[in-house]
């Protein structure tokens, strides 16, 4: 089998996560979420106590922590040293913090250089995050960005979590406003990138689309 590396990148709640999963089954690929990775580093950063605002004792939580990522498509899966938190990952306070904690420039190579790590070795992967085109793997055979109407993207959103829309919706922009503006990487469209947007697409219709343009 010939080694395939895609990128999708965009906004929370553009459909990345549906249309990686469902397009790495396709592929018989691997699945790579890096905003789980983030995510978890977040989750020991909290259980540590240690401070938002303090880059250094973040680093040193994170870099002392041991991540190890399933990256099935149909089950994938993260644990911190040892402890699933594939759970509490999704929770209000790690969703609060995750910003902060990727926005460190140490905590974002140390993570980036795992990322390339699990992407070499597998070969066949589907990679979906916020810098993936741009920083992690510039030479993917098809880079995605893939966006939705605010609206879709809260819906979606909400309806995961059965949370509130206007509640979800703050929360978006409040993020999506960090993860762009941030120094660091943030979240921008690589310049080779196809531009797709799932609120007139549909997630099938997307993976669908992605095919066909790996095929060509
Ligand atoms: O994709 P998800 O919403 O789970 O990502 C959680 C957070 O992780 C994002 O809001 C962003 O701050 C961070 N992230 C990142 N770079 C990535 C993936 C996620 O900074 N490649």
């Amino acid at each position: 089998t010939q080694t395939v590396v895609v990128a999708v990148d965009g906004p929370s709640g553009s459909g990345k996560s549906t249309v990686s999963k469902r397009l790495a089954a396709k592929l018989d690929a691997r699945y790579l979420d890096t905003g789980a990775m983030y995510r978890a580093a977040t989750w020991a950063v909290l259980q540590a106590d240690a401070q938002l605002t303090d880059p250094d004792g973040i680093y040193k939580i994170v870099s002392a922590a041991s991540l190890e990522i399933v990256t099935d498509p149909q089950a994938p899966s993260i644990s911190v040293d040892g402890v699933n938190v594939d759970g509490p990952i999704r929770g209000q306070e790690v969703t609060k913090a995750v910003s902060a904690v990727a926005a460190v420039p140490a905590v974002r190579q140390l993570l980036v250089d795992l990322q390339r790590k699990i992407i070499a070795e597998a070969g066949r992967i589907v990679v979906e995050g916020r810098d993936i085109g741009t920083v992690v793997a510039p030479d993917a055979d098809l880079k995605v960005y893939l966006t939705a109407s605010e609206h879709a993207r809260a819906a979606r959103r909400s309806a995961e979590h059965a949370a509130d829309h206007a509640a979800t919706a703050a929360d978006l922009r409040r993020r999506d406003h960090l993860d762009s503006t941030r120094k660091t990487d943030p979240l921008k469209q690589a310049a080779d990138a196809v531009v797709l947007d799932s609120t007139e697409l549909g997630i099938d219709e997307v993976v669908a689309e992605l095919l066909r343009l790996l095929d060509k």
